[in-house]
């Protein structure tokens, strides 16, 4: 059994991740920035703060394996100048700092397993039937975009050394507890189902079993490294998504509202792009290394979260 440190484990993907750890035996170090206590014998909470450069050190040297979550919710507030540098900078010093760290002193770190986001890549070309990205493609000139290379590159530091290096650029993660899902149903209660834009913008997604099990794949799977699309096969558009939601939600009491691009560019600003944007992302990589998705559908994925017992 191994000691698993988790940056941001205290966040959405972090928390269902810590428990399967447990679950399957290891102890589990979450790194955060504020002091918290655990109830859980197994899981232990130490402190950091990527800003100042603090760092719990003999946390990091207990650890056999790295989980690096960290980073400032991309959509939580408006992007503002000041935002914007909070975003980029919650990720990369935060990698910078681990980086430093495990360069610095001799430790036992077999893997560090980071999060990226499929904010890497852009618009989907407009060409008919546009091919999936991949890997390879080059980043977006946005700000996601560049902030993703600027995150990715953080780690770069470890190329040189024994510690290998996953990094999974996340679609967007469904999970009942938070996340782009709980903001779709939102409107749901009131009955409207809100098809953003056109609708027909592609939405790469993963169910957070799935995500888990990425994470505790690439630990016990030494062959993994290097970068992977963490998405599932069938990417849904925004508007096929919200009229399956609804129907499952409401049967047929509800009703289809657009909200009009230029309403989301006033409310969102910036921001609005990622919500009015297409971006069909490939999972081919994953396949080849194995992976079998646990919901590959979204109809599987939406029964599963959505449907009571
Ligand atoms: N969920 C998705 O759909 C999705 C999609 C693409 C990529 N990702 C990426 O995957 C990672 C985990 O996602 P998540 O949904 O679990 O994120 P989350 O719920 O927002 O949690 C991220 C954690 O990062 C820490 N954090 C927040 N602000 C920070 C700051 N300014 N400086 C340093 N640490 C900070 C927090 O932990 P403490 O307060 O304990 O320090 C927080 O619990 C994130 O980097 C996210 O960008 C997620």
């Amino acid at each position: 059994m191994s000691t698993i440190l988790i940056t941001g484990g205290t966040g959405l993907i972090g928390k269902p991740l810590s428990k399967e750890l447990v679950a399957q035996g290891h102890e589990v170090i979450i790194l955060t920035r504020e002091k918290k206590t655990s109830t859980d014998s197994r899981t232990r909470f130490a402190e950091w703060d990527p800003m100042t450069g603090k760092i719990d050190l003999e946390a990091i040297l207990a650890a056999d394996y790295i989980i690096h979550l960290a980073g400032a919710g991309v959509a939580e507030k408006r992007w503002s100048k000041k935002r914007k540098q909070e975003i980029v900078d919650s990720r990369v010093k935060s990698g910078e700092l681990l980086v430093k760290t495990l360069k610095a002193h001799p430790n036992k770190v077999k893997a560090l397993i980071s999060a990226s986001a499929i904010g890497w890549y852009g618009l989907d070309p407009r060409v008919p039937n546009p091919r999936p990205f991949t890997e390879d493609d080059p980043a977006a000139d946005d700000f996601l975009g560049q902030a993703c290379v600027a995150w990715e590159h953080s780690l770069d530091g470890l190329d040189n050394t024994a510690t290998r290096l996953v990094i999974y650029r996340t679609g967007i993660v469904l999970s009942t507890e938070g996340g782009a899902l709980k903001e779709f149903m939102k409107p749901l209660r009131f009955g409207l189902a809100t098809i953003l834009g056109s609708g027909r913008q592609v939405i790469s997604w993963i169910h957070i079993d799935d995500m888990v099990r990425l994470y505790t794949t690439a630990i016990t799977d030494a062959s993994i490294h290097g970068v992977f699309n963490a998405v599932a096969p069938a990417p849904i558009s925004n508007k096929d998504l919200l009229l399956k939601l609804a129907k499952l939600e409401r049967k047929n009491s509800f009703i289809p509202i657009h909200v009009p691009a230029f309403a989301l560019k006033i409310a969102m600003g910036e921001m609005s792009t990622e919500v009015l944007k297409s971006t069909t992302v490939s999972c081919d990589k994953l396949h080849i290394s194995g992976y079998t998705f646990l919901y590959p559908t979204i109809d599987a994925t939406l029964k599963n979260l959505l449907e009571k017992p």
